[in-house]
């Protein structure tokens, strides 16, 4: 009861702050000007990036430290590491989600983005927290059927089919979206740098080919919203 009630005050101090933090980070800057709406330049909290940038060294450890085969789940010191570790990493995947779901998708750019543009990228942020999310559980369940002396057939080959897929799956979208921040970079419209402390954009790029294909993508990401559009009327 007393551990319940400890936790739930530390849950409320945990809101509270991050509820300060975003009126401090966001509420300043929006005035209504065209700027705003396009996102106003603006930057991701510091704890914002602390999880973006610290997360990438856990997910590094995670790949690189992975199991070659289920038979090694016999050292129980290494079960117990694992099931610790996935632990702490899906802990983590879901505070970071709870905090980060409040921002909007492309909160710093100086540029308007077309609405299907910021549903794709959503879309893809979204989807890899569901593989990030996955890789541990479906960790967890390999565990608990192994504990269980449940070492092979059908529900042991559907959980390591589910690890290896978001494994796999997490590979896909992070190079995808490592992709579209270098693209974004290259644009110069304020994205990457309300994320990345290096290489930081100073205006959008004049580049002739560049404007082009940013141009072009605009039109086919307008042309979508309107089919969407007119779809549903
Ligand atoms: C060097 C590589 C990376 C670069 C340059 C980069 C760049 C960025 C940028 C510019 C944003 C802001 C997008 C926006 O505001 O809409 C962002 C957000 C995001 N990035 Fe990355 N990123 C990198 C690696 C990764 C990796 C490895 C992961 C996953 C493990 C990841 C997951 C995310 C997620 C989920 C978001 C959405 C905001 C959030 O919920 O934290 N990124 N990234
Ligand atoms: C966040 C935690 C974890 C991460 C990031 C992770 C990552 C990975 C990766 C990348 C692979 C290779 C998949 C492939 O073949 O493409 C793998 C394989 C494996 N993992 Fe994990 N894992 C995690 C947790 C766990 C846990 C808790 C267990 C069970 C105790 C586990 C058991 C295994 C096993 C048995 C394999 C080998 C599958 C095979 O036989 O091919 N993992 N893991």
């Amino acid at each position: 009861m007393l551990l319940a009630g400890s936790f739930g005050g530390l849950w409320t101090q945990f809101q509270l702050s991050i509820d300060r933090e975003i009126r401090e980070d966001l509420l300043p800057e929006s005035s209504g000007t065209d700027m705003d709406q396009a996102g106003g330049n603006r930057q991701h909290s510091v704890l914002g990036k602390t999880f973006h940038w610290g997360f990438i060294i856990l997910y590094a450890y995670g790949i690189f430290k992975q199991i070659d085969d289920l038979e090694e789940l016999e050292d129980s010191a290494l079960l117990s590491f694992e099931i610790a570790f996935a632990t702490v990493f899906l802990g983590i995947v879901m505070i970071r989600y709870s905090y980060m779901r409040r921002f909007e998708t492309f909160m710093g750019a100086t540029e308007p983005v077309p609405l299907a543009h910021r549903y794709l990228a959503k879309g893809i942020h979204t989807s890899m927290y569901l593989c990030l999310a996955m890789l541990p559980l479906s960790g967890l369940l390999i565990a608990g059927l192994f504990t269980q002396g449940v070492k092979d057939g059908p529900l042991q080959d559907f959980a390591l089919g589910l690890h290896e897929m978001s494994a796999s799956m997490s590979y896909v979208l992070i190079a995808m979206h490592v992709g579209a921040a270098i693209w974004s970079r290259v644009k110069g419209e304020g994205v990457w740098t309300s994320m990345v402390p290096i290489l930081k954009e100073d205006r959008v790029s004049r580049n002739g080919l560049v404007t082009r294909i940013s141009k072009l993508e605009n039109e086919v990401f307008n042309r979508l919203e309107n089919a969407f559009s007119s779809q549903k009327e």
